[in-house]
């Protein structure tokens, strides 16, 4: 492993990675590719743009010839696979994005992968292909039973990584990462969100009762997972990477409205999200196996994340223009304005 593409490294967890594999491996060369969708941003990559052991190429992993000519290029001998549409609710609102991206992308990147010769693919997927889990822990064999276009086309997208190692004989790997927090998370994610609406003493609008469970990792411990499992995992096998802290949506905003010191009436419930998963919950006992180990609690990530959102209002300010405003019309307006202070 020597010279490693990370596809969608300027988003979210993808660029806490990038900055991760940069600092903790001088000797690796990572060279990230990301398309720079409405959710890429190059300020997440800053610390690394002087790196020498860092390089960025634009391009669309759906583009055959942009990924074939990084591939050769950098002489790429590893990728990770970071780059997808993410976000729920525009999957409802138009799922096109997420076909494309999500599913004919990642058969794309295979197919020039496979083609060019390379190794290890680390390819990144979800607790949302496991569908509701109203009890107990999804553990890797479970089946698929994703609800939303977002959870269904992630899902595709890992079928074809698994099919690509039985057909071709590729060494693949996968995880299954659960809902992510911390710093440089795109605004529309319900943390980043509703710290940052609340700085503004904003409306905070809670999807239904707010009693749907979802368990909460760190973003560096994500980082750190996909690190793991990209040395140490089996060919072929895919792991949980799971925070193992489940709360109710409305005590994380509960908490985040304490840590800001806003009041909770600024909490709005509106109408549901279609299809909208009561529950997730996985086991990580398989990736704890190959010694992944979480650092952070809520207790220690979530202020840091508050802090970060705090210090950091000309990172997200930008962000809340355009496109952006367009898209918080489209999702929030009717649904404030039918809004309740209670359940
Ligand atoms: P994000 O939306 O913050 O970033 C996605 C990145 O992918 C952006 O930089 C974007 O420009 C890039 N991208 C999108 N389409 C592309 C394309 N066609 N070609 C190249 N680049 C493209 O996402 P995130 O939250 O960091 O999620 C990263 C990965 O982790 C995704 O695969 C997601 O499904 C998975 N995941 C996310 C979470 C979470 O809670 N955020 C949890 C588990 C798994
Ligand atoms: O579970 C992993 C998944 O976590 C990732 O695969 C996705 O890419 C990521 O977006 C995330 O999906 P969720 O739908 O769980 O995350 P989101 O932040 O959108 O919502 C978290 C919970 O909060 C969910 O139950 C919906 C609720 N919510 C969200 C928003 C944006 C609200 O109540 N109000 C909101 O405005």
């Amino acid at each position: 492993m020597r010279n490693i593409m990370v596809t969608g490294g300027a988003g979210f967890i993808g660029s806490a990675f990038v900055r991760h594999m940069v600092k903790t491996y001088p000797h690796y060369n990572i060279i990230t590719f990301d398309k720079l969708t409405y959710a890429g941003n190059l300020e997440n990559l800053l610390t690394v743009k002087d790196a020498p052991n860092h390089s960025f190429a634009q391009g669309d992993i759906a583009d055959r010839e942009a990924v074939g000519a990084t591939i050769e290029a950098h002489q790429i001998d590893t990728i990770v696979n970071f780059a997808a549409e993410t976000h729920v609710d525009r999957s409802i609102l138009d799922p096109d994005a997420f076909l494309r991206t999500n599913v004919f992308g990642v058969y794309v990147l295979l197919e020039q992968a496979r083609s060019a010769g390379v190794g290890r693919f680390l390819h990144v997927s979800t607790d949302e292909v496991y569908g509701d889990v109203s009890e107990g822990y999804s553990v890797e064999s479970d089946p698929f039973l994703p609800n939303s276009p977002y959870a269904a086309a992630k899902a595709s997208g890992e079928l074809m990584v698994r099919s690509y190692h039985v057909t071709y004989g590729m060494d693949t790997v996968v995880t299954r990462g659960s809902n992510t927090y911390g710093v440089y998370q795109y605004p529309e994610k319900l943390i980043p969100l509703f710290i940052t609406e609340a700085l503004e003493d904003r409306p905070l609008p809670v999807y239904g009762d707010g009693m749907q469970i979802r368990d909460w990792l760190y973003v560096d411990d994500h980082a750190r997972g996909v690190d793991v499992v990209l040395h140490h995992g089996a060919s072929g096998e895919a792991y949980n990477l799971a925070g193992e802290e489940l709360r109710y949506n409305i005590d994380i905003v509960r908490q985040l409205l304490a840590l800001l010191g806003k009041p909770e009436s600024l909490i709005r419930y509106v109408p549901d999200r279609p299809g909208h998963d009561r529950r997730y919950a996985m086991d990580a006992s398989k990736a704890r196996a190959l010694g992944w180990k979480r650092q952070h609690t809520l207790e220690t990530g979530l202020p840091l994340t508050v802090e970060w959102y705090q210090n950091n209002a000309w990172w997200w300010r930008k962000i809340k223009t355009g496109e952006y405003l367009e898209y918080f019309k489209q999702q929030y307006a009717a649904r404030l304005a039918s809004a309740r202070d209670q359940v």
